[in-house]
């Protein structure tokens, strides 16, 4: 019988990939705020917000799941750094109550939290550096990781690069996507050239989810991609990749920016231990671009 899997931000960007690797092994229900992008089969689907605990633990007691993974977020940073307590409603109250409900029940929970807990001064990140956190987004991602690694004992706190890919379903917060648009009509599309990242990409990351709900390992674990770059030399072999001139991307500083949070310079994370732990390989940029780009051409992604 296929396990059940509660996954959470149906609609976003990394769960509509986990979501189409889910398809074959798993009965998932799926958790979103606003409309359902797409019912298949094995799908059972919820919608509301997560901060109506109430309902969340009916949900939960219905969905019996054998594993929670959890990708809702407010994860808009200037967003978050302007609506701080929104941010740690969602970002921190609701990965606790989603805790709880998982220990009381013997489930397994994987939270999705981000390089951006470090402070970006060291780079190559470990799981065993400390976190430091610069912005709101970053600090109520932290208090989100310690409230999981706290509470559940079968819990795994995954740190995520920058997710690189286009939508697999629904739609979500994909730069490549809107870069493309962007590139096609000829526009300069500008990236920073102080975030150094080691970017990861959305198909590559959805396998690894589904693999890790079924491992025993438990603790952080961090999920990037096998190339360090910056997110300008990023952009540039992407337009490159896609046909475009890489003179459209423009060198920006996101720290010298009037009225943004701020960012890590270097949040890039060492993925060694991912690297040992799963069957699921880590990509360098050029591979995952390759991926991305196959995908596409056989599912036909909604950009
Ligand atoms: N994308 C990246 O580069 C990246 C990097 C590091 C870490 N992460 C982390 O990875 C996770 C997934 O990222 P993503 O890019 O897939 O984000 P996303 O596309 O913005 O998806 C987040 C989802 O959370 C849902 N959500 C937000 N508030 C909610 C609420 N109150 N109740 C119910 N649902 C709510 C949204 O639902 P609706 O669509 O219905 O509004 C959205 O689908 C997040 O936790 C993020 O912090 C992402």
């Amino acid at each position: 019988m296929a396990k059940r899997l509660l996954l959470t931000g149906h609609g976003g960007f990394v769960a509509g990939s986990i979501l189409w690797h889910a398809r074959q092994d798993w009965e998932v229900h799926a958790l979103s705020l606003t409309e359902p992008p797409g019912v298949t089969k094995h799908l059972t689907t919820y919608q509301f917000d997560l901060r109506d605990a109430e309902q969340l633990r009916n949900v939960f007691e219905a969905a019996r799941p054998d594993a929670v993974i959890h990708t809702a977020a407010l994860a808009d940073i200037d967003y978050c750094e302007a609506h701080p307590e929104d941010a740690m409603e969602i970002n921190v109250g609701v990965t606790a109550s989603l805790a709880a409900l998982c220990r009381n029940a013997g489930a397994r929970m994987i939270l999705c939290s981000t390089d951006s807990v470090f402070d970006g001064s060291k780079g190559f990140y470990t799981e065993n550096d400390a976190p430091n956190p610069v912005n709101i987004y970053a600090e109520t991602k932290v208090r989100a990781e310690r409230a999981v690694l706290d509470t559940v004992d079968n819990a795994v706190v995954t740190r995520l690069s920058l997710v690189m890919g286009l939508p697999v379903l629904g739609a979500g917060n994909s730069f490549l996507a809107k870069m493309r648009i962007a590139l096609e009509a000829g526009k300069q599309v500008p990236f920073p050239q102080n975030e150094v990242r080691t970017p990861v990409d959305v198909i590559t990351l959805g396998r690894a989810f589904l693999e890790l709900a079924t491992l025993d390992y438990t603790g952080i674990l961090h999920l990037a991609g096998n190339t360090r770059l910056n997110r300008y030399e990023m952009a540039c072999h992407i337009a490159q990749r896609l046909g475009f001139s890489s003179d459209l991307v423009i060198p920006t500083d996101s720290n010298a920016m009037a009225g943004r949070a701020k960012r890590p310079n270097d949040a890039s994370l060492d993925n060694t231990r991912a690297k040992t732990l799963l069957a699921t390989p880590m990509r360098s940029l050029e591979d995952a671009l390759d991926l991305i780009l196959e995908v596409e051409k056989g599912i036909g992604f909604r950009v």
